[in-house]
């Protein structure tokens, strides 16, 4: 089976992207794949070769050739540019998309994908989009009656043209800590928690600068982070829940990905009642966004009255040796290795 591997991106993960594909790439068992690097500059540029995410790794890409698919049907070619133009290169069984955010997670390759009618690992277009988008997914979950914290939606243009409404509506609302986030963006970029009207104005405006859309929702004093890992396609099954328990006030993206004073436990200390409770809620909510391969739900345990919140859906979720995702279901009994077959074999179901 020959597997495309497409890693980088246009995003704000980039460079978790990378990190993802390295370990991914170096846990494909070489005996069952070909594996072909497809790495994706942060200005979109598809670009293939000798030893791509090694290049993208040290920033030194210039030898290696832009390739291409084309957006007709059955044609799985990956073809590279030379002199004569674009010629076929590779022919891929399957597309493995490890791009995190924006341009990989959110449909927009998925949708690419299917046009070509592809197998590729993950959730389709309409997923991967409600995924995406903070917004929208709390709408569908609570549409399940599944629990969300209150939230509200404001533009860009909103904020950049009426900032003071845009802060009295917030306020006459939600009780600080509110949390303020670009609806369309992963890692935590652009996201601040705010206790104070200071902190809204600030926060409003950072997270305009990366998507039109802002999302204010309810914060919790330290909540407890919960996070399942969910796998396949019709009968999804849960993960053992984890914990992750922030260094930093808020597991921000430096915590997450620059810094090591994140702790995880593996499984989190909770009663057994409430790891199935989280087990359902995981199930349910990948079922309500008709998820398909994979994701990491992740919620939020309030310490003081116990209840739980899912907070977001990773349908490409982080991949690296210390992620959650595969640590999970080693945890639960499922290798690295034998995790990856799994999830190619739903590509083609
Ligand atoms: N979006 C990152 C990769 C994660 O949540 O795992
Ligand atoms: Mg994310």
């Amino acid at each position: 089976i020959t597997v495309g591997v497409f890693f980088g991106g246009r995003s704000g993960e980039h460079e978790v992207s990378l990190l993802s594909a390295h370990s991914i790439i170096s846990n494909l068992n070489p005996a069952k794949y070909r594996l072909i690097e497809v790495g994706i500059t942060k200005d979109g540029k598809w670009l293939s070769g000798e030893g791509v995410l090694e290049s993208f790794q040290k920033g030194k890409t210039a030898h290696l050739q832009p390739v291409a698919m084309f957006p007709q049907a059955g044609d799985h070619n990956l073809y590279r540019l030379n002199d004569s133009g674009y010629q076929p290169y590779a022919h891929l069984d399957v597309v493995f998309p490890v791009l995190h955010g924006t341009f990989g997670e959110d449909g927009t390759l998925q949708g690419f994908l299917e046009l070509i009618g592809i197998a590729y690992v993950g959730a389709g277009v309409l997923a991967s989009a409600v995924g995406m988008d903070k917004a929208l997914f709390k709408t569908v979950l609570r549409s399940f009656d599944l629990p969300v914290l209150d939230y509200q939606l404001f533009t860009r243009r909103q904020v950049e043209e009426n900032l003071a409404q845009v802060i009295q509506t917030i306020e006459s609302t939600l009780p600080y800590p509110i949390f303020v986030k670009p609806a369309n963006l992963g890692s935590s970029v652009g996201i601040t928690k705010c206790r104070n009207r200071s902190d809204l104005g600030e926060g409003l405006n950072e997270a305009a600068r990366y998507d039109r859309r802002i999302i204010v929702e309810q914060g919790l004093e330290k909540p407890r982070e919960i996070e399942v890992s969910v796998l396949g396609n019709d009968q999804p099954v849960a993960s053992l829940p984890g914990e992750v328990v922030p260094g930093e006030d808020f597991y921000t993206y430096s915590a997450k990905y620059l810094s090591d004073n994140s702790e995880l436990l593996i499984p989190a200390p909770l009663s057994d009642g409430q790891t199935q409770e989280i087990q359902r809620i995981a199930v349910q909510t990948y079922k309500a966004i008709d998820c398909a391969g994979m994701a990491r739900v992740d919620f939020l345990l309030d310490r003081q009255t116990e209840r739980i919140y899912v907070s977001e859906v990773n349908t490409i979720p982080g991949f690296t040796r210390i992620s959650m995702y595969p640590k999970l279901w080693e945890a639960s009994g499922l290798p690295y290795g034998e995790l990856l077959d799994r999830l190619i074999e739903l590509a083609f179901e």
